[in-house]
């Protein structure tokens, strides 16, 4: 193809893709403060962070693992202070993810990023919860919030902060729990009894699996801490009968493209799994884990394995479609959705 042919595709693809209605379900708050609120926060609270311009901030986001990542995501988080920190954060990602065109979310937040440094729980959740609402109102979007323990520290820090939450989980203003930070040596296992209680409470529940860490703990993130949904999942392909498994039952995994490139999970995105994991009957979404840190909001990451990965409409289809089918909406608002994909379709998609 020449470039300007090439040029037209991108663009095809991209209209195509953000006319049809999606929802993201793989998205930690905290991973979508740019550069500039970021500069912009450490000045106005007063946070020491170890760079001088935006320029700075983006030339450190060069990563070679999770872990690489996760030091800098942590450093970056401590210039969110106050309610209206988390509350500015919020629309700025909901306000992203509408022009994408995304018609629901369900976001993560990381609570014990905040609390250890003396931030309470109620500043963050409610200034994430005031932005959840305006969004509905102001952008018509929906959303769910997902409260993520922080898998590297002991269960009993993650219970102690699921006590904390407990009047937005009573409220239902909390929808679900999940399970992220450091995979590698903390194993699904560690959360048993958190897990089991979050269940108890009538949550919703997702864990981080097969990012960086074995097939056995993907499966044993389903089998132990009996989740809805798994986050990534990729290394699952490493045991095909897992991948029947999941396949059978119909569990959805949140795959986040641009983060398997920049975390170095896939070296080329030409070499992406989601082909194959698609083809193998997995219910696959596409998603963008820290749109901040790794290049890309929800639309840049569906265009990136369209093209690498050269997808046609059929597989699109059923990416947008896994992604309404996948979340935790109630029945009739996904038929609705799935109704205006087709509508979409019909009209000259
Ligand atoms: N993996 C695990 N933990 C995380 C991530 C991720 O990609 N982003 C934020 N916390
Ligand atoms: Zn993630």
């Amino acid at each position: 193809m020449n470039e300007t042919a090439e040029r037209r595709s991108t663009k095809n693809v991209r209209a195509f893709l953000r006319d049809l209605p999606k929802t993201e379900l793989h998205l930690h708050l905290e991973g979508s403060l740019e550069p500039e609120m970021l500069m912009h926060l450490a000045r106005k609270n007063r946070v020491d962070i170890p760079f001088r311009s935006v320029e700075e901030i983006r030339a450190a986001y060069r990563f070679t693992e999770l872990r690489s990542f996760l030091d800098i995501y942590y450093q970056g988080m401590n210039v969110l202070c106050g309610e209206e920190d988390f509350y500015d954060l919020t629309m700025a990602y909901l306000k992203r993810a509408a022009a994408d065109g995304a018609v629901h979310v369900e976001v993560f937040y990381d609570p014990q990023g905040h609390t250890a440094r003396g931030v309470p729980i109620a500043a963050v959740t409610d200034g994430i919860l005031a932005a959840l609402a305006d969004g509905r109102e102001q952008l018509g979007i929906t959303s769910l919030l997902i409260l993520c323990i922080l898998r590297h520290l002991p269960e009993d820090d993650g219970f102690a902060t699921f006590r904390q939450a407990e009047p937005w989980i009573a409220d239902g203003r909390i929808a679900g729990l999940g399970l992220d930070s450091t995979e590698k040596g903390n194993p699904p296992g560690k959360f048993l009894r958190l897990f089991a209680a979050a269940r108890e409470a009538g949550l919703k529940l997702v864990a981080h699996a097969g990012e960086e860490g074995p097939a056995v703990y993907v499966a044993d993130t389903l089998d132990v801490l009996g989740v809805d949904r798994i986050d990534h999942g990729n290394r699952a392909l490493e045991d095909p009968a897992l991948v029947r498994r999941l396949a059978e039952r119909g569990i959805t995994l949140t795959v986040c493209p641009l983060s398997n490139l920049r975390l170095c999970g896939v070296t080329d995105m030409r070499h992406h799994p989601l082909k194959r994991m698609l083809d193998a009957g997995l219910k696959v979404t596409v998603n963008s884990d820290d749109p901040s840190y790794f290049g890309g909001y929800l639309l840049d990451n569906y265009v990136a394995v369209a093209e690498a990965l050269e997808l046609g409409r059929h597989d699109l289809v059923a990416l947008v479609r896994n992604s309404i089918e996948g979340s935790f909406l109630e029945g009739p608002v996904k038929q609705a959705h799935l109704g205006r994909i087709e509508r979409v379709l019909e009209t000259g998609g």
